[in-house]
């Protein structure tokens, strides 16, 4: 189904993304593995070689317009074509997020205890930095690779919303504004580009562990923090996501037959958390 086309993956070296490159180059794609670091995107494509697929690896900041525009300008000279976006690059921070889940006096207070962090305390620069990471660094890459899949007369193109897409999470300003918005300008760019032929989906993955969440959540075979136990009591199916129950979805968003009427949509992807309202 994916021979000869081109799947650019950035994020591609995280816990979803580096899963949705390898289902990719099993699928026969050639998969472009794009990630900050470029040491760690080699680590994927090593496991995707070593089971005989095709890959090659650009370092880039996603939130960097020139080198995001560099990068795809690079990737079309070596590979000629891009059929398909995973813009899986996006995360959250500790430093962008309260400790407290309500607003306290103290926290406007000069001489404030050390474990009162309110939204007044909270670094600015990282809440910037994560409504940028989510939202312009997913814009950026769509408008870079658009560019060529109008010429090519089509695309797909895969985006990460959340469950802060729906309803924010306690604590989590910037990252849920910012998958709110994910959810509203793949709308927006689906219906922009819809006659090109290009289709632009999001996936809002419920919790699947990464190094980052795992600390925040814990794990159900070694124990769960409050924040996890509140996690997996509020998702019927009673577990933690895996990074391949998010491959079959993008498999078929991609799919121009399986689902060649779709675009603008957002899939959750979580065990029925959606489904519950907490009371
Ligand atoms: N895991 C979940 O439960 C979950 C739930 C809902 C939504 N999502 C979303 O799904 C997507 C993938 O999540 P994940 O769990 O696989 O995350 P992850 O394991 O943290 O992977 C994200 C990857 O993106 C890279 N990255 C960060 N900033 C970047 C930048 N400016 N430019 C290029 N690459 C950058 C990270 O590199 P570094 O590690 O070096 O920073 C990392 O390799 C994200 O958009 C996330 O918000 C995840």
């Amino acid at each position: 189904m994916m021979k000869g086309k081109v799947a650019v993956v950035t994020g591609a070296a995280g816990v979803i993304c580096s899963e949705v490159a390898r289902d990719l180059a099993a699928g026969g794609a050639t998969v472009v593995l794009v990630d900050l670091v470029l040491e760690n995107a080699e680590k994927v494509a090593q496991s995707i070689r070593e089971k005989g697929g095709n890959c090659a690896c650009y370092a880039c900041d996603v939130t960097n317009k020139a080198m995001v525009d560099a990068m795809a300008e690079k990737v079309i000279e070596a590979h000629g074509r891009c059929d398909i976006l995973v813009n899986g690059a996006g995360g959250n921070s500790a430093k962008a997020q309260p400790k407290i889940v309500e607003f306290d006096p103290r926290e406007l207070e000069e001489e404030r205890p050390e474990d009162i962090v309110g939204i007044y305390n909270v670094d600015m620069d990282a809440f910037e930095g994560i409504v940028k990471l989510n939202t312009m660094g997913t814009v950026y890459p769509l408008l870079a690779f658009a560019k060529y899949m109008i010429k090519q007369g089509g695309g797909n193109i895969i985006n990460f919303a959340s469950m802060n897409t729906y309803c924010p999470l306690t604590r989590n300003f910037a990252y849920a504004m910012a998958k709110a918005g994910v959810a509203n300008f793949t709308q927006a760019f689906a219906a922009y580009f819809a006659k090109c032929g290009i289709r632009i989906n999001a996936i809002a993955p419920g919790f699947i562990l990464n190094p980052r969440s795992q600390l925040i959540l814990g794990t159900v075979e070694e124990g769960l923090t409050k924040r996890g136990k509140d996690v997996i009591d509020h998702t019927p199916m009673g577990k933690f996501g895996s990074a391949n129950d998010i491959c079959g979805c993008v498999r078929w968003l991609i799919d121009d037959e399986a689902a060649g009427f779709v675009t603008g949509i957002t899939v959750p992807v979580d065990g029925g958390f959606l489904t519950l309202s907490g009371v």
